[in-house]
């Protein structure tokens, strides 16, 4: 997939846009106005404009596949924040995290444990704070135990339900909302639609990863 190609006019980005493929993120160095708004871009940080991708996944292979693409453009330090309601899929995604990172012990919701660590050659730390949602976003230092500073440093950091609150931790971050496509009555029975974003620099730099 093509993670990040820099274009800097609308006519270059309308260009890009018509190309076919599912999977194309393309960020302008330039403000947010009306034009670059109606191609579906927005403004993560000031000046930077991204347009994430939007991958629709019929099945749970799908959705595995998704997180191995994504997993195989990761390296140490990446943060990966899984967002979506309750069976959106994101265990499911992470499980392709952890197949692309060749990482150990089969990755399973840490809903109970609320984190769990995969060594491998890049090591997984997988979290899920829906137990912690509502009074981690009051009290951050709840996070604390978890050692995700420290998962960070050693490999990759998977936050099922992380939205609103591990932000603070890096500002590289790799966003993925999953959602059911039924909910939104565009017709489409099952499966579910993913929108990756990515926010920071690092994603900027990030050579193609091809599927
Ligand atoms: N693309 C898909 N189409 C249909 N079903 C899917 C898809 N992806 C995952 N599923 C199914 O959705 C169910 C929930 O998946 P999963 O446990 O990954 O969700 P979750 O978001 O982690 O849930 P929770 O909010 O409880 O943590 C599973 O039965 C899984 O097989
Ligand atoms: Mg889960």
């Amino acid at each position: 997939m093509s993670w990040s190609r820099v274009v800097h006019d609308l006519d270059e980005a309308r260009a890009a846009l018509a190309e076919p493929g599912e999977a194309l993120d393309l960020r302008a160095p330039t403000r947010l106005d009306g034009d670059w708004a109606d191609l579906g871009f927005v403004e993560l940080v000031a000046g930077e404009l991204v347009r994430s991708l939007e991958v629709r996944l019929p099945d749970l292979a799908a959705t595995r596949a998704l997180g191995a693409r994504l997993g195989a453009a990761l390296r140490p330090g990446d943060l990966v924040v899984l967002t979506g309601p309750l069976g959106a899929g994101k265990t499911s995604l992470a499980q392709g995290l952890g197949a692309a990172l060749g990482v150990c012990g089969a990755v399973t919701s840490p809903t109970f444990v609320l984190a769990r660590a995969h060594r491998g050659p890049l090591p997984l730390l997988h979290v899920d704070a829906y137990r912690l949602r509502g009074a981690a976003a009051g009290d951050p230092t709840l996070l604390d135990d978890l050692d995700l500073d420290e998962g960070l440093e050693q490999g990759v950091v998977a936050v099922e339900w992380g939205e609103g609150l591990v932000e603070a931790l890096t500002h590289e971050r790799l966003h993925v909302e999953l959602r059911r496509p039924e909910d939104e009555t565009d017709g489409t029975p099952g499966g579910r639609v993913a929108r990756v974003v990515p926010y920071g620099q690092r994603w900027s730099v990030v050579p193609a990863a091809e599927s």
